[in-house]
């Protein structure tokens, strides 16, 4: 699977880590999006560049890091054809594939351990979208992007 990934300052050192992880152990095609530094920068400009890989196609799925995951979301969700959310527990990470389809998981670097970002990551990748009664809604929610 194609991973866009990418993070601010706040979500550096965990995105780092999680780079790793995706590539070793889950065998992800990985594509870094920055930043390589702990410098301070601005989360819209990380969360745009992933959104725009998921949305055109470039990437099957995105993850976004940064102190909250809140502000991540935010900005990614503005892009059409992203369906992103902070996500703080493996088990929403779960609902969040099986029923909203979402393809782009925000993270939080300062608040959630490591070792429970890396379950959030492996769910989100390893569930699948139920569709039926879901698929109805995810489209009602997509065509506001209009
Ligand atoms: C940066 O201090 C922090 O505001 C940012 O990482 C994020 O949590 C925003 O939602």
């Amino acid at each position: 699977m194609r991973i866009a990934i990418a993070s601010d300052h706040a979500g550096f050192e965990q995105k780092q880590a999680l780079v790793d992880y995706l590539a070793q152990d889950l065998g992800c095609d990985v594509t870094d999006f920055g930043p390589d530094t702990d410098d301070r920068v601005d989360y819209p400009d990380y969360a745009e560049k992933v959104a725009h890989a998921v949305a055109s196609g470039d990437a099957d799925r995105g993850v976004l890091v940064c102190g909250t995951g809140i502000g991540m979301a935010l900005a990614a969700d503005k892009v059409p054809g992203v369906r992103a959310s902070s996500i703080t527990r493996p088990d929403f990470a779960d609902l969040f594939r099986r029923h909203n389809d979402g393809n782009v998981v925000c993270l939080s670097g300062r608040f959630v351990e490591p070792e429970v970002n890396r379950e959030i990551v492996k769910v989100f990748l390893e569930t699948g979208f139920e569709g039926g009664r879901h698929a109805d809604r995810v489209g009602k929610v997509m065509r506001l992007d209009a």
